[in-house]
């Protein structure tokens, strides 16, 4: 499903000469797989690609995908179009990212993509954003104990996230640290992914709400849907 989800994106949005913000995870990672095919058979010509983490740099050096800086001439801070996958979507395609630890870097590339795309299996459309998937908060390591804190205030449960095969908590890509949230209900997502980013030593959180994603949602039977 998450490779069927992820060749349609690829196939539909992404033409020669585009600027592409390219996801993280284990759905996101087949969108690069086939934009890679698509550059070796020759369909796609010049692609400048930004990857979002180690994951996906990895995979485009893995498979010839010329990859750059956000911040280099070649890409100039902005992307024509972004395609990522998602830990939870509600109905009005607003999301949770960060899963994989990527969200900060994430929300950068969708942010700065004129256009942006989720790629998903069926299992991540959700009611409401919130109450079963941890919203995951990246602090730097100074504000692990005090933001927690504020945090909870707001009403929700703060676990400090902690790596596999190795001792302690996991590191980001940029040295910080993730701190994972349980809110008891459904919450205002619009409205927390403002307020969570207002605590000292947040530097972001995994609620992505100020766009609105074309999804291709891969299901157990029948085509990919499309859900604008
Ligand atoms: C990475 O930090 C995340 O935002 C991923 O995009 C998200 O967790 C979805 O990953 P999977 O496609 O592996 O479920």
């Amino acid at each position: 499903m998450k490779a069927a989800a992820g060749r349609a994106a690829a196939d539909a949005l992404v033409k020669s000469g585009m600027k592409l913000g390219l996801g993280t995870g284990s759905t996101a990672i087949h969108v690069i797989r086939r934009v890679g095919e698509l550059l070796a058979g020759g369909t796609l010509k010049e692609i400048r690609a930004f990857p979002t983490s180690f994951q996906s740099r990895i995979e485009c050096e893995r498979l010839g995908i010329p990859a750059f800086d956000l911040n280099a001439p070649e890409l100039g801070g902005t992307l024509d179009l972004t395609i990522d996958g998602a830990d939870e979507i509600d109905r009005e395609n607003r999301l949770i990212k960060g899963g994989g630890g990527a969200l900060l870097i994430e929300k950068l590339a969708a942010y700065n993509s004129a256009a942006y795309a989720i790629v998903a299996d069926e299992s991540k459309l959700v009611e409401h954003l919130g109450p079963a998937f941890p919203v995951p908060v990246e602090v730097i390591p100074e504000a692990r104990v005090s933001a927690a804190r504020a945090l909870e205030k707001l009403g929700a449960e703060a676990r400090l996230r902690e790596a596999v095969r190795k001792a302690g908590p996991v590191i980001t890509e940029r040295g910080n640290l993730l701190l994972d949230l349980r809110f008891p209900g459904p919450v205002d997502p619009v409205a927390l992914e403002a307020e969570l980013n207002r605590i000292p030593g947040v530097v972001e959180n995994g609620f992505f709400t100020r766009l609105r994603p074309v999804v291709y949602v891969a299901r157990s039977s029948g085509p990919v849907e499309i859900r604008a």
